[in-house]
């Protein structure tokens, strides 16, 4: 597909369909007058009789009279600008997106970016708009037959239009953000969506070495042998019961110079979760396939970085492993000593992730990192209090967590604080080993923050359950069913906040 920056008068362009926001309390604006006797009045006829107020995700479907240059125009509805914002923007692209792609139509020009939005740049509305119509064209299609009817077609050109005054250059700027940023939100998706057979450690290795080495990335990995000789006792004890060897993905991306501090950024890698010995109820297990989504989002988010050239040094850090019951696997009861030297006693083997997780964060301080971020598909609790739609933070640092909050409001992937204080504490403690990887029903995703803290004491840390938001259960305009990449999007907001 190609994407690319227009400037001219909007009535003007030669194209199959003209894409023309319209805000609530805005139908007479001088374009959407002049756009009127272009189509015989059937714009006026379609505003005055009500079918066309310009509400929040109304359409309207003109096919052009002759003189107008483009063949149809389809008005879309944005409500009005104070509720609108760019993650209203980037949403209603990707549903007129999803409505043309659904007709058949693969191409198209979008106004959209001209849409005044006092609040924002014209490189941030650019950005939006770009992302919605990227993020519509994603599909994953690996295992389905050539010859299967597709619903909606594949995006061919698809014009963004800038108003004369502003400038190409900036547009162009953001224009590429936006792929680099989505680049690596459908690797992330590619990733998640991959079916558990596919996507063994070695596999989820394997795309990240290839991914880095198209970019100039650093890799390494660390195999059994070698996390077994330097004593990653928590991580190799939850992959003791797969046949499947675990792997320790690390990519180093540098932007900036040797000596500056990088951040690291932490994935939990399970690319199967059967809960272990503990096993999980049959419904849903399949679902389980996305227990590598902060594994994911940290290898989308280094990607994205590299290619948008962040001056910044970046680390991610994946602990790659499958959870699985066996003889071989690890029983509840069992002690563990981890990297850290801390002994972990093993309640339930399905509160795995914590695990592999506590290895990478101590893996991780080797580097000196100015701040650590993990990013995890980490408890069922976060679902209960959060639901879908915003991933749970916590921390030990609120100047970091607040950086986060911004990032999220700003990328449109909301995340939510919840406390860390100490008294959690009390409920991972454990009579025979330093700790215990469960803490009971209640506060189930605090309690399993704070274990983590336990591994994270020596630097600035945020971590991030995403366990309510890796995987779209139904599909909407701009995500369909399946791995949703989230945490790029918010993770390179930070970053290049960092950057600056
Ligand atoms: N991978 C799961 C958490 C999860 C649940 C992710 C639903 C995505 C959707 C995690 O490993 C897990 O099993 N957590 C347990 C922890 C409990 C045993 C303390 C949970 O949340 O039930
Ligand atoms: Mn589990
Ligand atoms: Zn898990």
């Amino acid at each position: 597909m190609k994407l690319m920056i227009k400037k001219g008068a909007a009535l003007k362009q030669k194209t199959p369909c003209l894409i023309i926001g319209v805000l609530e309390g805005k139908l007479k604006e001088p374009l959407l007058q002049e756009l009127d006797k272009g189509v015989d009045g059937a714009y006026t006829r379609a505003t005055r009789s009500k079918e066309f107020t310009a509400e929040k995700g109304q359409t309207l479907l003109l096919h052009a009279g002759k003189n107008l240059a483009s063949e149809r125009v389809l008005l879309l509805g944005l409500g009005k600008e104070k509720s609108l914002g760019l993650n209203g923007l980037r949403q209603a692209t990707s549903f007129a997106v999803k409505l043309l792609t659904d007709k058949q139509l693969d191409s198209f020009l979008l106004a959209l970016p001209q849409i005044a939005l006092k609040k924002n740049s014209l490189a941030e509305k650019v950005q939006a708009v770009a992302e919605g119509v990227l993020l519509a064209d994603y599909r994953y299609e690996r295992y389905l037959s050539a010859d299967r009817p597709g619903k909606s077609v594949a995006l061919d050109r698809v014009g963004l239009l800038i108003g004369d005054k502003e400038s190409k250059a900036e547009a162009d700027a953001a224009l590429q953000n936006a792929e680099a940023i989505t680049a690596g939100v459908c690797f992330a998706r590619d990733l998640v969506n991959a079916p558990g057979n596919e996507k063994s450690p070695e596999f989820l290795a394997m795309q990240a070495v290839s991914m880095a080495e198209q970019l100039g990335i650093k890799a390494k990995l660390l195999d059994r042998k070698e996390l077994k000789r330097q004593g990653f006792g928590a991580m190799l004890g939850v992959a003791q019961g797969s046949e499947r060897d675990p792997y320790l993905i690390v990519l180093e991306y540098r932007g900036s110079t040797e000596d500056a501090k990088p951040v690291a950024l932490v994935g939990k890698g399970v690319t199967f979760d059967a809960g272990g010995i503990s096993l999980k109820p049959a419904d849903k297990m399949d679902e389980m396939k996305m227990d590598m989504g902060g594994a994911a989002a940290v290898l989308g988010t280094i990607m994205a970085a590299a290619q948008m050239k962040l001056p910044i040094n970046l680390v991610a850090v994946v602990p790659a492993v499958e959870n699985m019951p066996s003889g071989t696997a690890i029983r509840p009861g069992d002690i563990l000593t981890s990297l850290s030297g801390k002994t972990i006693e093993v309640l339930n083997t399905d509160a795995e992730g914590r695990l592999i997780l506590a290895d990478a964060l101590t893996y991780v301080g080797r580097y000196q990192p100015r701040v650590v971020i993990d990013v995890a598909t980490l408890t069922g609790a976060v679902i209960i209090g959060l639901g879908h739609h915003a991933a749970g933070v916590m921390g030990n640092h609120d100047g970091l967590i607040r950086q986060l909050l911004k990032a999220g409001e700003r990328s449109g992937e909301k995340l939510w604080q919840l406390p860390l204080w100490e008294e959690y504490a009390a409920q991972i403690k454990s009579d025979f080993a330093d700790v215990k990887n469960t803490g009971g029903r209640a506060a189930g995703t605090i309690t399993a923050a704070a274990f983590l803290q336990k591994f994270a004491d020596d630097y600035t840390w945020a971590h991030i359950d995403i366990a309510g938001m890796a995987w779209e259960g139904s599909g909407k305009a701009g995500q369909p069913k399946g791995g949703t990449g989230f945490g790029v999007r918010v993770l390179v907001d930070y970053l290049r906040g960092v950057a600056k």
